[in-house]
């Protein structure tokens, strides 16, 4: 079965059941500072989970985009992406555990014909120090549904528990989470010892592969540490489509599905090597992984740089640039390979065909760019070499001085790794010129550079130890930095987010429709607002416009959402920045009073308050000053 039938059976399988297809939101998150991508497809519905309601009403069901830029280094093996899909469905605080198990198992098992013989799940054991109980309901449901006691097995909160920062420990407050039941396919591989005695649904020996994770999110994150019921009991299911159809076909790579069958040709044809060569696996892997993240990205508006989003996507196809040139594959194949993901999902996202040629244009520039950059890296390879290959015996850089020499090829020999070239080096190396450390290892054992084992093991130990201090750091100065978006969903954050539309609708109204938002930060403190203007706005203008917040705020206007189709939004003049970040279908939020009066109607995620008039305070503007070139500042706040 392929990818598309089975995303079209598990759609229409909820829609059957009640649920509203509401599209995929953009791979880049509205108004959510904490993540540069959209992971899972509970990220743009969480309001929704926290209580607000929905206009789509509480049973949700879509195929969303998902980039995990946390699993990059994995991919390479069976079953990890950056990329992929996620097919969700949700209850928000209307059916629980028994329809959602129910539906889930009647989905695989009669809709797509996977075997029932080949499931296992798992289920929580609970937590006494948090008062979470063993999720035994969950167990009993699967059981009574044919799985037998044998294949359901009970973990800790490290694998059923699922919330967007991990374990419950993990969780800020205010984070919403729950027990979790997934189910995994069974291959029936033999199990390997290496990792553990026996084998069980979470063991990574391969032999299994989860297809599905119902979280029962019930909780919600206390300031206390401890945990409170939600408003309401959520089901939020996420499934990867390829994995599933990876499952559906019996066949443990993720790679030799449908979805990514054309681009492995391309692959081999341009590299002449045979992807059914065990070599040759990992690279085709990251370069067809890689090459349609990368086109998803771009599709969503990311361009390359070196920060943020932007930086990522450098990474990705910088990385897909190394492993097509150790296949030999020339200068510009991967901007054609671009071509055929476009084809390939021209009919499940049509953006990718409208966007072919500036995705193409913008992955062959990268390249190129990339090839330059690479020329001086391997430069500083050459210069580096020498120090490494003219040690003398007895010098144990890196190397434990009581250490005997190790027999390789039948001969007693040993290496050594030079000081400059230890694992801080080599990360050091990898941040200027994208070399991931096999790849420099390599290019220094091309030029002759025996490494053993040990030093390689221990190179990678230094190195990963680096990059979590960098990663650690990142986060840091993230946190730090919080550029775009909403702080938090909080009450306060969320009347100054309504205010801001209103704010814009004043700026419109007073300086002409050439005014447009070109960003926004928002806290409970305050709001800092950023619009197109060619000059200053002298302060009576601001005192009009802030007036016409503040009647805004008294005349008690209605908070109205709809959904609606992107092009109808954008014709019948709905105000919006950022167009083609949006799906299919938009989010419109207008706030009209009873006499009539729109004072604004805006396109946007939320949060927002109800009624105008839950808008406390006055609102006050602060500051107005330049930001750039045609785009200035305002700083307001509730007083
Ligand atoms: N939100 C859950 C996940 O991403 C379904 O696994």
């Amino acid at each position: 079965m392929n990818s598309s039938e089975i995303r079209e059976r598990y759609l229409n399988f909820f829609k059957e059941r009640g649920h509203i297809d509401i599209g995929s939101a953009s791979l880049r998150p509205e108004n959510d500072p904490t993540t540069l991508f959209t992971g899972s497809g509970m990220q743009p519905l969480l309001p929704y989970l926290l209580g607000e309601k929905h206009p789509a009403g509480a049973r949700l069901v879509n195929s969303q985009k998902c980039f995990r830029a946390e699993d990059i280094e994995e991919v390479g093996d069976n079953r990890h992406t950056t990329f992929f899909e996620m097919l969700g469905n949700w209850s928000l605080g209307d059916y629980f555990k028994e329809e959602q198990l129910g539906w889930l198992f009647e989905f695989l098992t009669k809709e797509i014909n996977i075997p029932k013989e080949k499931l296992w799940v798992t289920c929580f054991e609970g937590d006494r120090v948090l008062g979470i109980p063993k999720d035994t309901e969950s167990a009993e449901i699967w059981n009574r549904l044919g799985i037998p006691e044998e294949r359901i097995r009970f973990y800790d909160s490290k694998k059923n528990w699922w919330s967007r920062a991990g374990t419950p420990e993990n969780m800020p407050a205010g984070e919403p989470g729950g027990p979790d039941s997934e189910v995994f396919y069974d291959f029936g591989t033999e199990h390997n010892t290496k990792f553990g005695e026996h084998c069980h649904p979470n063991c990574d020996c391969g032999r299994f592969m989860e297809i599905g994770n119902s979280v029962f999110m019930e909780y919600v994150k206390q300031k206390d540490g401890s945990f409170a019921p939600l408003p309401q009991k959520n089901v939020d299911f996420g499934g990867g489509l390829e994995r599933i159809t990876a499952a559906a076909n019996d066949n443990p790579d993720v790679f030799a599905i449908d979805l990514f069958s054309r681009i492995i040709d391309q692959i081999e044809s341009a590299s002449s090597l045979a992807y059914s060569d065990s070599e040759n696996k990992r690279a085709f892997r990251i370069i067809a992984d890689h090459i349609r993240g990368a086109v998803f990205m771009i599709a969503d508006g990311v361009v390359p740089s070196n920060t943020d989003a932007g930086y990522v996507l450098r990474r990705i196809i910088r990385r897909a640039v190394q492993y097509a040139d150790k296949l030999n594959i020339k200068h510009g194949h991967l901007a054609g390979m671009s071509t055929i993901i476009c084809e390939e999902y021209k009919d499940s996202y049509k953006n990718l065909h409208k966007e072919m040629t500036h995705i193409t244009l913008t992955i062959g520039a990268e390249e190129g760019r990339f090839r330059e950059t690479l020329k001086k890296g391997l430069s500083i390879l050459d210069r580096e070499f020498p120090k490494a290959k003219d040690l003398k015996k007895g010098e144990t850089y890196g190397v434990p001085p009581d250490l005997s020499p190790i027999k390789i090829n039948g001969k007693f020999e040993r290496s050594y790794v030079p000081t400059a070239l230890d694992g801080k080096w080599f990360f050091d190396f990898y941040q200027s010129f994208g070399f991931p450390l096999e790849l420099a290892v390599e290019e220094l054992e091309k030029k002759g550079k025996r490494f053993m084992p040990y030093e390689k093991d221990e190179l990678r130990s230094e190195f990963n130890q680096e990059m979590k201090k960098h990663q650690k750091l990142s986060r840091i100065g993230a946190e730090k930095k919080f550029k775009g978006g909403l702080a938090d969903h909080g009450e306060k954050t969320t009347m100054l987010h309504t205010a801001t539309h209103l704010l814009l609708a004043g700026l419109r109204k007073e300086l002409g429709e050439d005014v447009h938002q070109a960003g926004s930060n928002i806290t409970a403190e305050r709001a800092r607002f950023d619009f197109t203007h060619p000059q200053k706005v002298e302060r009576n203008a601001l005192d009009k416009v802030e007036q016409y917040v503040n009647d805004a705020i008294a005349a008690g206007a209605e908070r109205m959402v709809e959904e609606i189709p992107r092009e109808e939004a954008k014709n019948s003049g709905v105000e919006g920045s950022f167009w083609e970040r949006y799906p299919d279908t938009v989010k419109v939020f207008t706030f009209r009073d009873k006499k009539g009066v729109i004072w604004s109607r805006e396109l946007c995620g939320g949060p927002h308050v109800e009624n105008t008039k839950d808008i406390k305070g006055r609102f006050k503007i602060i500051k107005e000053e330049a930001v750039a070139a045609g785009v200035r500042r305002i700083k307001a706040v509730l007083g």
